[in-house]
C-alpha cells in the first residue's frame, strides 16, 4: 500500500507519521508520496502498453524539480504550457525531442525558444500562430514540428473552468475548419505537420467525452491522410481524473479499454498528457488549526494556517478535498466550516464537515492536493509559499524550502 494510510491513530504518508513530519518542518506544508507518483505512472504505462505511446507528464500539474526529475527517472516525458515550464522540463533533465510544448497563448520569445531547442511538437492553436511558427522557423532554417490542436466541440462534462473542448472555449482550433488549415500548412517550409492534439477538459469521470474526442481525432487523421498529410501522433491531452470523495471513477485502465480499440485503428503512435490522473493522491497539504469560534449553535469555524493562498481549488471550482486530523482523537463530532487566514470569505477549504471538534495547533491534512496545489499557490495578504517535501524509501527530504519575506522582497525596490 502506497500513498496516505492512518495506521492506528496517525496518518502516514507511506509509513511515515505526518506529525513527524510537520514537527520539523513546520506547516503550512506539501507533501508528496515518490511511491505513489510512480505506481500512478506505471498503472498509466501499462494501461497503454498494447499501442505505441509517450507518457507526456503536464508539469502544469506540479512542476517541482524534484517531482520533474522523478518522473523523468520513472521513462516520462513532458508537457509545458509556458517559456518558464520549458526551462524547468529542460533542467529537470527531460530531452528537446521530449518535450511537447502547449498553450493558447504563446508568445513570440516562447516559440522562438521552442523552435530553437527542437522541441517533439508545438501543439498550436490557432491558423495566426503557425504563421507565426512558420516565419521564426524560417529566420533560423528550421523545419518546426507541429500538431494541430483540434478543439472537437465535445463536452467533457466538467467544471466548467475547466472544460476546454467545447466551440465556446478558447482553445484549439474548430475541427471543420483543420482539413483547409493542414493543407494551408503544408505548404509552408517552416513548419511539418506531424500530429493533431486534442484536450477536452481536466477532472473528466465520465469515460464517453473522451472517447467521443478520441473517435473525432481518429476520423481527422485518416481524411487528412486521404489527402496527402502524413500525420505521425495522436496526442489524446490528459484530463483523466481522480477520486476526490472517495466514490469510485473510471482508472487508468478504464480509460485504456475505452479509448484504445477507436486509438489503434489509426496505427499512429499516441502521446498522452496526464497531470492530475499522476498527482493528485500522491499529496497532501498538512495545516494546523489556530483558532476555533462558535459560528451559531452548534457550528464552528475552524480557521487553519493555509487558506486559498496554499490550496485554491475549493475556492476556484467549488472543489471538494477530504480534510482529516493526521492524529485521530475521541472529541464529539461537530459541524464545521474549515475556513483560511486571509481577508476573504471565500477563503473556505471545506464547508459543513463533522470532525471531531478540533482545538487550536491540531495538525491536519486537505488530501489529494498533490496536482494543483502548490502550483497554483500564491502571495496574497504577503503568505509566503509553503515548503514541500518529498517521502521516499521510508525518510523524507525538503524539495521545496519554505519563502521567505527577504525571497519576496528580492524583487522590489
Ligand atoms: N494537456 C493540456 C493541454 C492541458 O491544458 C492540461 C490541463 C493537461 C494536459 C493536464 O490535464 P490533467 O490530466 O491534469 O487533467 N487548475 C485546475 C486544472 C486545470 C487543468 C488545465 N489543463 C484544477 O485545479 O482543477
Amino acid at each position: 500500500m502506497t500513498g496516505f494510510q492512518r495506521a492506528a491513530t496517525v496518518l502516514a504518508c507511506d509509513e511515515v507519521p505526518l506529525d513527524r513530519i510537520a514537527a520539523a518542518e513546520g506547516t503550512p506544508l506539501y507533501v508528496y508520496s515518490a511511491a505513489t507518483i510512480a505506481a500512478r505512472y506505471r498503472a498509466i504505462d501499462e494501461a497503454f502498453a498494447g499501442c505505441p505511446h509517450a507518457i507526456h507528464y503536464a508539469l502544469k500539474a506540479n512542476s517541482t524539480l524534484a517531482i520533474a526529475r522523478l518522473l523523468r527517472a520513472l521513462g516520462s516525458f513532458a508537457d509545458v504550457n509556458s517559456g518558464g515550464e520549458i526551462e524547468v522540463a529542460m533542467r529537470a533533465g527531460f530531452t528537446p525531442a521530449q518535450i511537447v510544448f502547449t498553450g493558447v497563448g504563446k508568445t513570440p520569445a516562447e516559440l522562438a525558444h521552442a523552435i530553437a531547442f527542437g522541441v517533439r511538437s508545438i501543439n498550436v492553436e490557432s491558423p495566426g500562430e503557425i504563421d507565426r511558427i512558420d516565419a521564426l522557423s524560417r529566420q533560423c532554417r528550421a523545419r518546426t514540428k507541429i500538431a494541430i490542436r483540434v478543439n472537437p466541440d465535445v463536452d467533457a462534462k466538467t467544471h466548467p473552468h475547466i472544460s476546454t473542448g467545447l466551440k465556446t472555449n478558447k482553445f484549439g482550433i474548430p475541427i471543420a475548419e483543420v482539413p483547409d488549415i493542414c493543407r494551408r500548412a503544408q505548404a509552408m517550409d517552416g513548419v511539418r505537420i506531424v500530429g493533431l492534439h486534442a484536450h477536452i477538459g481536466s477532472q473528466i469521470t465520465d469515460l464517453a467525452p473522451l472517447e467521443r474526442a478520441a473517435r473525432a481525432l481518429v476520423a481527422l487523421a485518416r481524411d487528412l491522410r486521404d489527402s496527402g498529410s502524413a500525420i505521425e501522433h495522436l496526442d489524446i491531452g490528459g484530463g483523466l481524473g481522480v477520486s476526490y470523495d472517495g466514490k469510485p471513477v473510471p482508472d487508468a485502465a478504464d480509460y485504456a479499454r475505452t479509448v484504445l480499440p477507436v486509438l489503434r485503428e489509426s496505427g499512429l503512435s499516441i502521446v498522452l498528457e496526464p497531470g492530475r490522473h499522476i498527482l493528485a493522491p500522491a499529496g497532501a497539504l498538512l495545516t494546523r488549526v489556530v483558532d476555533v469560534k462558535e459560528a451559531d449553535a452548534g457550528r464552528w469555524f475552524v480557521v487553519m494556517d493555509a487558506g486559498m493562498t496554499e490550496l485554491i481549488r475549493p475556492m476556484l471550482y467549488n472543489a471538494f478535498h477530504r480534510i482529516e486530523p493526521v492524529v485521530k482523537t475521541d472529541a464529539p463530532l461537530v459541524s464545521t466550516d474549515v475556513v483560511g487566514p486571509l481577508c476573504e470569505s471565500s477563503d473556505t477549504l471545506g464547508k459543513d464537515r463533522m470532525l471531531p471538534k478540533p482545538e487550536p495547533g491540531e495538525l491536519y491534512a486537505v488530501l489529494d492536493a498533490g496536482a494543483y496545489g502548490s502550483v497554483m499557490a500564491s502571495n496574497y495578504n504577503r503568505r509566503m509559499l509553503p515548503a514541500e517535501v518529498l517521502v521516499e524509501d521510508n525518510a523524507w527530504r525538503v524539495i521545496r524550502r519554505r519563502q521567505t519575506l527577504d525571497d519576496v522582497l528580492a524583487l522590489e525596490s
